[in-house]
């Protein structure tokens, strides 16, 4: 039961994601363009899924929900540049890869290509869409996956509502 106050303040709800310190932000890849995506998250493991949330003015949005198939990169911090570009060009516009300085490869399992500079690659097939106002959330299977040797996780990118940002200490193990 909820019978003490919350020692705190109201405050507008449309601000509170302010008060999440980051989140992942991954490089988006269909077949032939590239955009920033900080909506991404896992939905279930057996499948593995892998959602992402796309504003249904975004030039990619039309080029995911035709090729039915997407590729999530993870960049490192080395790649803030690049990251932020892909978040401020638009493909309508001409080829971002070349724009960036980014190199598209082609995949194992799906059309859309990967990104050889992003030392993890994610290939997913959508599976299920998910329509909100504005944005659609395409989750996506699994389908194939790739992962540079020498890669260390403690180097992914993380953004906020107003931030980029790496990652802070391990604190303890999870079971
Ligand atoms: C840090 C960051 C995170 C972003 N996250 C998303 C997101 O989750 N969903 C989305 O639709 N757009 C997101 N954007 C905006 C798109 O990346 C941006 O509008 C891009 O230019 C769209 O490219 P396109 O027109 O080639 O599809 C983000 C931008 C930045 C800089």
């Amino acid at each position: 039961m909820c019978d003490t106050m919350k020692r705190s303040i109201e405050i507008d709800a449309q601000t509170v994601l302010r008060n999440f310190a980051g989140y992942p932000v991954v490089l988006v890849s269909t077949r032939d363009n590239v955009l920033t995506i900080a909506q991404v998250h896992y939905f279930s493991f057996r499948p593995l899924t892998l959602g992402i949330g796309v504003h249904r003015k975004r030039h990619s949005y039309g080029l995911i929900e035709n090729e039915g198939e997407f590729v999530v990169n993870v960049p490192t911090v080395e790649q803030i540049e690049a990251v932020k570009a892909c978040g401020e060009l638009s493909g309508r516009d001409g080829d971002k890869f070349s724009r960036v300085g980014l190199t598209p490869v082609p995949a194992s399992k799906v059309e859309a290509c990967l990104i050889t500079e992003c030392p993890v690659s994610i290939e997913c097939r959508v599976m299920e869409r998910v329509d909100l106002p504005l944005r659609t959330w395409f989750i996506g299977e699994v389908v194939a996956a790739h992962r540079a040797d020498d890669f260390d996780p403690s180097e992914n990118l993380y953004c906020s509502r107003t931030h980029y940002r790496r990652i802070g200490d391990i604190l303890a193990p999870r079971r």
